[in-house]
């Protein structure tokens, strides 16, 4: 379990507290303001993680300084007010809030606590939703009630919202129904839903909400239902309140946690079924590793896991403080929204000139990395999310998934923030900036030829994986190439020279050294030019595929640079190739023809193949004649990873011997070739039917032909 940076400034006990008093006023006043705006105004001006990281300050300043602590500090209460418009309702039993988590240290201290008091103790883990809590009260099984959490003493009254959500019971099923009842849950808008709703709003043309939780809640507090009813809430229960069996008998479940979900459960209620009970340290962080590599595929979101104890009995025993129990802790993931300050918006001119605004922000940890960049895309988007320069804005990084500026703090401008306008020109070269079709939202640079920005961009692509496999060459070689006029252009590439090298203070000892006993004199090639030398002289012999996705022709990536060269075998049989025949090569088709063709005709790109070639860049790939046309007609998708084959030279092993490498699976489809982690593809393979291989059998496959598996 990854420990956790303070969120915020220098963490606190680095740095000494001067007047704790004075302190304590400040954070109590801040809280205070945070809360205001998250629960009543639902529009937050700190993020979880910020926040989370002032109430734990206050909690240390408090443990150090007791007399400080006043019933009504943020301590002691539970966040949100109730809000005028709705009536307010009082709770039964009060509604209480959780302590947090946030290493699986702090999980062990607190079932060391829990053992200590109680004795050992099993544990429910259960995901914690991001939503808003809501109490629901059944009178004899008829929902009465619905109720935000407010203060967690007095709520706000939604009944007529929360009957507008499909999941609520208006009544409770089964014949063992309480007299009354107060069941706890997190109301919440689906991420599906939430991200159906956004798209809708940005075809309108209207600005896009922040997250489900605040939808969530906005729309929960909607002063008209019928504006609730558009918006597919959805709830989870996992608690109770007040209960009076009345008549009945108490149900006998009810004496553990997870007995209590079968009872909601068998009330008609939702619950979660990501609950389970564990027991002891290890097995919670086993539960918390599974929950957060599921945490991007629940159907809402979620910020960390619940844990309480299992035993109601020991829950009671245990008790709670003024605003949470002891019997239960929330362990709170790293966060995925963070705030931070935009710095700067720049724009960056790409390799096939289109220019992308991108926000320059001051460094944040988000998500287990540090963030400094995320694209804005274009000048359009930069509008409708309406940030400016200066502005402290949501940054947002979901797993795996590339950070995005999901839009400003407003609560937190200043006035000296600064609108940002979109260049007419090229940053790079000065040429006034084109749309890139007509009609179209982004720019482009129209100056390919000679634009600086783009040459060096297409120079490191060259050297890129998926390309000439270059390592030497990445984006820094391509910009001192191009900088120190010893490139012009890609064309000189292969030509490139010890002499030129040694004109580019990239590749040029600055002072004497000795490198494995080998003197070497300042002015020397130094070990990364000689490198980049070799390399190059070794890609001279890369297959044709590798030149022709080089070329940075428009549309042609991978697969269609595979598609030409096993079609035509040369590029003068490329070259030479009509646009109908061009259009009938294997995932090609008339628009990457047409580029194809397009790009030919124009001398400087003509320039670039003869000067490679001339260089010694092979430019047709020879038939291995060794190798047997055993898939000739098959189309194969190979899916997960597999332990003797790269994904390129999977490919290269289907296509050579006559087959097609795909990447979807289709009724088409005549085997899926299953790895390592092989995910949704097995899954489609499975319902269409097409007969699944795992690698051995492949490479029988690839050997002998289908005859190779029977
Ligand atoms: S139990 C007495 N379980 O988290 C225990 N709360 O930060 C009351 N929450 O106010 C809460 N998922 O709104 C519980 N599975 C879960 C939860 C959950 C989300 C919310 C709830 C609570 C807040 C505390």
């Amino acid at each position: 379990m990854r420990r956790r940076a303070p969120a915020v400034g220098a963490p606190w006990w680095d740095s000494p507290v001067t007047d704790p008093r004075a302190r304590h006023q400040e954070l109590v006043q801040e809280i205070e303001a945070h809360r205001h705006a998250y629960y009543e105004l639902d529009q937050p001006t700190v993020s979880d993680a910020d926040y989370d990281a002032l109430e734990r300050e206050l909690r240390d300043l408090e443990a150090r300084w007791p007399e400080l602590t006043t019933p009504d500090s943020p301590t002691q209460t539970v966040g949100g007010a109730v809000a005028t418009g709705f009536a307010s309702v009082k709770h039964r039993e009060r509604m209480m809030s959780l302590d947090n988590a946030f290493s699986i240290e702090d999980v062990e201290a607190w079932l060391a606590r829990v053992e200590k008091e109680a004795g050992p103790q099993a544990v429910v883990c259960e995901p914690k939703i991001d939503g808003l809590s809501l109490s629901l009260t059944y009178e004899d099984g008829a929902l009465v009630r619905g109720v935000t959490r407010g203060d967690g003493t007095t709520g706000e009254d939604v009944t007529a919202n929360v009957l507008t959500i499909a999941s609520v019971p208006r009544t409770l099923a089964g014949d063992h129904v309480p007299a009354l009842v107060e069941v706890r849950g997190e109301v919440f808008l689906p991420v599906a839903a939430f991200e159906e709703l956004n798209a809708r709003l940005l075809e309108d043309g209207k600005a896009p909400y922040a997250n489900p939780r605040n939808t969530a809640a906005g729309s929960l507090r909607q002063k008209d239902p019928a504006v609730t009813a558009t918006r597919p809430l959805d709830l989870t229960t996992y608690a109770l309140g007040a209960l009076d069996w009345g008549a009945a008998t108490p149900h006998p479940a009810i004496g553990s946690q997870h007995g209590v979900y079968e009872v909601l459960a068998s009330w008609g209620l939702p619950v979660t079924e990501h609950a389970r009970v564990v027991t002891g340290v290890d097995a919670v962080a086993g539960y918390l590793r599974e929950l957060e590599d599921k945490r991007h595929a629940m159907v809402h979101e979620i910020d960390g896991a619940v844990l309480k104890v299992d035993d109601r009995g020991a829950q009671g025993a245990l008790g709670s403080t003024s605003r949470a129990p002891r019997w239960a802790i929330a362990y709170k993931f790293p966060p995925e929204e963070v705030h931070t300050t935009l710095e700067d918006i720049r724009v960056d001119v790409g390799r096939t000139g289109r220019v992308t605004p991108y926000g320059v922000m001051t460094p944040v940890l988000v998500a287990g990395s540090t963030v400094t960049y995320a694209t804005l895309h274009n000048a359009h988007e930069v509008a409708r999310k309406g940030v400016r320069i200066g502005d402290t804005v949501v940054l947002r990084k979901a797993g795996d998934v590339i950070p995005e500026i999901v839009g400003p703090v407003v609560a937190a401008r200043t006035g000296d923030e600064r609108e940002w306008t979109m260049p007419a020109d090229c940053p790079s070269c000065g040429t006034p900036l084109v749309e890139q079709k007509e009609g179209d939202k982004d720019l482009r640079c129209p100056n390919s030829e000679s634009c600086p920005a783009q040459i060096v961009d297409r120079i490191a692509f060259i050297g890129s994986r998926g390309a000439f496999d270059v390592e030497v060459l990445g984006e820094k070689a391509a910009a001192a190439l191009v900088e120190s006029g010893v490139l012009p252009n890609e064309a000189g590439l292969f030509a490139l020279t010890e002499e030129d090298l040694r004109r580019v203070p990239l590749f040029v000892l600055d002072k004497d050294s000795k490198v494995k006993g080998v003197e070497r004199k300042a002015g020397d090639l130094s070990a990364n030019g000689a490198k980049l030398l070799e390399n190059l002289a070794a890609a001279r012999t890369q297959p044709l595929w590798r030149v022709v996705v080089a070329l940075s022709i428009r549309h042609v990536g991978p697969t269609a640079s595979r598609g030409l060269a096993t079609a035509f075998g040369s590029m003068d049989a490329i070259r030479a190739a009509s646009e109908e025949q061009l259009a009938a090569v294997e995932g090609v088709g008339p628009v990457i023809a047409d580029a194809v063709l397009q790009w030919f005709t124009v001398p400087w790109h003509g320039e670039i193949v003869d000067r490679w070639a001339a260089a010694g860049v092979r430019m047709e790939d020879e038939r291995d004649e060794t190798v047997e046309r055993t898939l000739e007609g098959l189309t194969i998708v190979a899916t997960g990873s597999l332990e003797s084959f790269t994904r390129d030279s999977v490919k290269e092993a289907i296509i050579s011997r006559g087959g097609k490498a795909a990447s979807s699976v289709s009724k088409k489809t005549d085997y899926v070739v299953l790895g390592a982690n092989a995910g949704s593809k097995a899954a489609k393979a499975e319902e269409l039917g097409v007969p699944m291989l795992d690698e051995a059998a492949f490479v029988r496959l690839l050997e002998g032909g289908p005859a190779a598996l029977s």
